[in-house]
């Protein structure tokens, strides 16, 4: 988003049964990638079902300007004509990525061993977000970077052009930091590695083999091994992109706490990667199944049939399951409102960092609706005084941060009382059709005259 957009105040009244089939849009992470990958092979990509929220839309605009001729078909069908790995041009201006932490890290790590320059920028959320942790592995490779005080945007990057691959050990669990360095990797003669000790999202792993390049993965007592043989030539790819399980996640929800509620959310890829928070709200006690389970294009696929379930139990969440739903932490502390007992989750101080600090703004935005939240540095625990247990009636702020808003709006629809957020704006990045898709299930979300 631009940092200059009016604010869209919305509301969310308490609601109904929501019934149906819910359609949500592609995966985020996956349309990122499929675009930047598009563009690093020479020849004509073609993808389906690409998200068309303003942060890909973004990422679209940025290969544009690094020398890619990206096309809009319709109906989510867009076509990429690579310039190669090495092949970026020089931008002649500033790449605006939004409010897109992914977006500017894996562009920045696409371009930083090309002999060009790029300066970066964003809205308020991502300057005000650490940079650092990709432009430090980047300097390995020889890319240098300029940017404000701690390591924040705008910045530019100057890169290598004599990159030499690397070693480096991603010393927080983060898919960004990893595809970066990969994608730097790209174009580094030899061989680059990667190792997490956590198993992050591994859609860039999983794309760039799809795509041709040379790419193993081992497990060993270091961590999850990544090695990729640099200066591949990239073959273009057909990309059928799966719906996303972070934006399933809100009906899905909602679901489960708004009364005598029954939702169908087709075609979500379930990568034991990003399926975490499914796994948690069955050990709560959700009536949560997965039908018609599949695989395409190489992913596990399944429809997700949420109903109301008024019986669910607070639990402690595995640390090491935090991963695996990092980005569904918001809508979790709501569905914890509703359950019984206290919901702890520990080991996630990412949380502080994302396109807000999603712990104070949720802990802020609960406490303001009566629930009881307490935090420290890296865990949080909402206690829960079961279905009907949420007094709502609060304004809360959103942080430029589109899962605090649909969060937050979520809480609404079960809540006693409407809950507000200051600005629903943000939710265009990931979820464009969130507003038309929840009223279709009966929800009440309405945007406040200003
Ligand atoms: C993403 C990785 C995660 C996640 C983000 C998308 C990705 O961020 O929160 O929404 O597509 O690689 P981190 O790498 O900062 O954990």
């Amino acid at each position: 988003m631009s940092s200059h957009a009016a604010p869209i105040p919305m509301t969310s009244t308490p609601c109904g049964p929501l019934a149906g089939t819910a359609e949500v849009p592609g995966d985020k992470s996956i349309s990122h990638r499929a675009l930047i990958l598009g563009a690093l092979c020479v020849g004509e990509t073609t993808i389906t079902g690409l998200l068309e929220g303003q942060d890909v839309l973004d990422t679209a605009k940025a290969m544009r300007a690094f020398g890619a001729e990206v096309t809009e078909h319709g109906g989510g069908k867009w076509s990429v004509q690579g310039v190669g790995v090495g092949g970026f041009a020089e931008p002649d201006q500033v790449i605006d990525c939004g409010n897109s932490g992914t977006g500017v890290r894996l562009i920045m790590g696409a371009m930083a061993t090309s002999p060009i320059s790029a300066t970066f920028t964003g809205d308020a959320s991502l300057n005000g977000r650490p940079m650092a942790r990709v432009t430090d592995p980047l300097a390995l490779f020889g890319c240098q970077s300029v940017g404000r005080e701690g390591g924040r945007l705008p910045m530019t990057l100057v890169g290598a052009a004599e990159p030499v691959p690397v070693r480096y050990v991603v010393p927080v669990p983060s898919a960004q930091v990893k595809s970066a360095v990969l994608l730097a990797g790209l174009n580094a003669p030899g061989k680059t590695q990667v190792i997490e000790a956590e198993a992050t999202r591994d859609h860039t792993e999983r794309m760039l083999a799809g795509f041709g390049a040379e790419i193993t993965v081992e497990d060993t007592e270091e961590g999850r091994v990544i090695t990729l043989t640099g200066q591949p030539e990239l073959q273009p790819q057909h990309i059928e992109v799966p719906r996303d399980p972070s934006s399933a996640a809100f009906p899905v929800c909602a679901a489960l706490i708004v009364p005598g509620s029954d939702v169908l959310v087709p075609g979500i890829g379930l990568n034991p990667t990003r399926a975490g928070l499914f796994a948690t709200l069955r050990e709560m006690g959700a009536d949560l199944s997965f039908e018609n389970e599949r695989e395409e294009g190489g992913e596990p696929v399944a429809d997700l049939r949420a109903r109301y379930s008024p019986d669910m139990q607070g639990i402690e969440v595995p640390p090491e399951r935090a991963a695996s739903m990092i980005d569904e932490y918001p809508i979790l502390s709501v569905v914890a409102s509703f359950a019984r007992g206290q919901t702890v989750m520990r080991g996630v101080k990412e949380l502080r960092v994302k396109e807000s600090d999603r712990i104070d703004a949720m802990a802020t935005g609960l406490r303001a609706n009566g629930v009881t939240v307490e935090d420290g540095p890296d865990w949080w625990i909402v206690t829960g005084y079961g279905a009907d247990g949420v007094k709502g009636g609060a304004l809360c702020a959103s942080h430029l941060d589109h899962r605090i808003a649909m969060s937050l709006l979520i809480l609404g629809m079960a809540a006693q009382n409407p809950v507000r957020v200051d600005d629903g704006g943000p939710i265009a990045t990931s979820f464009p059709i969130f507003e038309p898709l929840m009223a279709a299930l009966g929800a009440q979300v309405t945007r406040d005259d200003v």
